[in-house]
């Protein structure tokens, strides 16, 4: 899990490599590295860490290079440290590797028996040595192929020569890698930022494709060697969308798009006055909705719990049962499945190793697969059969936000849109909820103006060592997903229930050292989760309450109270409370100084099982 770069051009490659790695520090942050071509050699310069400390070893370091390749790490195989760090390098071959070579010992062998001398614990090191030895005799283009053969496992790789100094090769398997297609530059890199600064045209590689790049265009080849052509497309992200845009995080920065995500969600969706949600990605599912026996959602982490809304949306709207599970659970179930159960993978990267092999296992066991995705050609959607796109936007932040509201309104769309398939919903009811949801993110727009009392009470409680978070119906996911924010950037330790489960064990835990935040803005569900504020209060636990506007005159005693505003129907209002979940977790982990968008042993994308 770490980002891989390579660059021919005309700019400086260490500046453009180094910008372009800055973007993909998210994939991974424990040590990063640079290769660019020096007098019939490389000149390589690696530093434990992240990104800034291989800047500031690279202070004093001239180079006119305009080519090279380069590598932000996440450890999988040896400890971060600047001999495991990438670039890795044999005689003539200079290499970067995503991913995990599973044969690599195998392979370490057979090279230790002709001589080749290894440096670090890495199993990318075989994949310099053996491009090396099969460049004897072959292009750089054919010795990469040759080699990636040869290589079980996953990987995206960048690879240069020192006798070729213009020249990248590139290849991918079950690891992301596309091709920014600038004016007479180019760009192989895990993900789209990266090369913004040259380019808006991308090639996605498809799996074991491989691309050799020089200044005058890319020539790419299928694992066979035969020439093949894959359709470039253009993003119209800004440079500056990737970038912090002012924010002193990228977390708070995608905290604030809310308002600006949710819109670009639901847009060409929805015609609200007539209660209609269109979901062309959806059509081709239309002739067999009526025998659709029921969906299974997968996600991981964030995913999982917009996944756990997206159920309760769908059962209520579509009146079809929903399964959730956790990707990485549901590769161990026997579940039996049919081309009658739609598998529905949710994931912001697209590139989660959990969610991508439970959607594999799912369609070899005979279900249809669809996909709800941030990432645009990313390899989830690539290989579902049906793909929506949330539209959030890059999202940088470890710690996820935005796509978390964009995937749950998603699901909230989807599932209007079956109930309206399956006849189970009528137009004037989802007009109603689609009124109400347009007003949502002006509502988001004054919680965030709001934000002050938040990161007052957050201040409150940040020493606390202990929190717990409930909800019930609508809230639980949304306590789950709190308590998952709190952990993931504050390090305090953060449990999450259904609020009626609480007596039935984890209430043991409370006393007044233990804080527990509720969630209770809706009418529905209000008078007992009231109950069981008053269970929570007995034992002296402290309450930070969130409650709707029109509740500020008779919501019951706790220390300290959220409002949000007031939503018509109640679930509009997980889009509210959710933001108060993520400004209480940014404010807290904040208030004790923590890097925010990169939470120590994490990692944005987990393309790793
Ligand atoms: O890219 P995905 O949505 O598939 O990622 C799934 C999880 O790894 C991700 O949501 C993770 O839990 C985040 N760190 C949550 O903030």
């Amino acid at each position: 899990m770490c980002g891989v770069v390579g660059y021919v051009g005309t700019r400086n490659a260490v500046d453009t490599i180094i910008s372009g790695l800055s973007k993909l520090e998210y994939r991974g942050y424990d040590s990063a590295g640079v290769a660019v071509p020096d007098n019939g050699d490389f000149l390589i310069v690696r530093a434990v860490g992240k990104l800034d400390n291989l800047r500031k070893a690279l202070k004093d370091v001239k180079t006119t290079a305009t080519a090279g390749i380069g590598h932000t790490r996440w450890a999988t195989h040896g400890k971060p440290s600047e001999t495991n760090a990438h670039p890795h390098k044999s005689t003539h071959i200079a290499l970067v590797h995503n991913g995990i070579i599973e044969n690599f010992s195998e392979l370490k062998t057979e090279l230790l028996g002709l001589g080749y001398k290894f440096s670090s614990d890495t199993d990318t090191e075989v994949l310099a040595h053996l491009t090396e030895e099969y460049y004897k005799t072959n292009s750089l283009l054919e010795a990469v192929r040759l080699t990636a053969a040869r290589a079980r496992g996953s990987y995206a790789l960048t690879v240069m020569s020192a006798r070729e100094p213009d020249k990248i090769v590139a290849t991918r398997r079950d690891a992301p890698l596309l091709i920014g297609i600038g004016s007479g530059e180019y760009m192989a890199a895990s993900d789209i930022p990266a090369a913004l600064d040259i380019t808006r045209d991308f090639i996605r590689l498809e799996e074991n494709d491989l691309a050799e790049l020089t200044r005058t265009g890319v020539k790419l080849v299928n694992k066979d060697g035969r020439d093949v052509h894959r359709e470039p497309f253009h993003v119209d992200w800004e440079p500056e969308m990737a970038e912090k845009g002012g924010f002193d995080t990228f977390m708070l920065k995608e905290i604030y798009e809310q308002p600006r995500t949710i819109v670009d969600t639901m847009r060409g969706k929805i015609v609200p006055d007539e209660g209609k949600v269109f979901f062309g990605e959806f059509d081709g599912l239309v002739p067999s909705i009526d025998k659709l026996e029921r969906i299974v959602l997968l996600g991981c982490g964030t995913s999982w719990h917009s996944s756990l809304l997206g159920k309760l949306f769908i059962e209520k709207y579509a009146h079809i049962s929903v399964e959730v599970d956790t990707a990485s659970e549901f590769s161990h179930r026997e579940l039996p499945l049919n081309k009658n159960v739609l598998v529905i993978g949710v994931s912001q990267s697209g590139e989660t190793a959990d969610t991508r092999n439970a959607l594999r296992l799912a369609r070899a066991r005979g279900a249809v697969i669809a996909a709800i995705c941030n990432v645009v050609g990313s390899s989830i959607s690539s290989e579902a059969d049906y793909v929506i796109y949330t539209h959030a936007g890059p999202e940088i932040s470890v710690a996820s936000t935005k796509a978390f509201t964009s995937q749950a309104l998603t699901l909230f769309l989807l599932a209007l849109w079956l109930g309206e398939k399956r006849e189970k919903v009528d137009s004037k009811t989802t007009s109603g909820l689609l009124l109400d949801l347009l007003r949502i993110p002006d509502k988001i727009k004054q919680l965030l103006d709001n934000k002050d009392e938040i990161k007052r009470i957050a201040e409150i409680y940040k020493d606390t060592k202990n929190f717990m978070y409930i909800g019930r119906n609508f809230t639980c996911p949304i306590a789950l997903e709190g308590a998952l924010k709190l952990k993931e950037i504050s390090y305090i330790h953060a449990e999450a229930y259904p609020a009626g489960e609480l007596k039935h064990g984890p209430i043991a835990l409370l006393d007044d050292s233990f804080p527990v935040m509720i969630f209770a803005p809706d009418i529905k569900v209000q008078e007992k989760i009231f109950s069981n504020m008053q269970e929570v209060k007995a034992r002296g636990a402290k309450v930070i309450g969130v409650f709707s506007e029109r509740n500020r005159a008779n919501f019951p005693a706790c220390e300290n109270q959220i409002f949000i505003p007031d939503c018509d129907k109640e679930e509009m209002t997980t889009f509210l409370t959710t933001i108060v979940a993520q400004l209480f977790a940014y404010y807290s982990a904040q208030a004790l100084d923590k890097d925010v968008d990169k939470p120590r042993n994490l990692a944005k994308s987990v393309t790793v099982e």
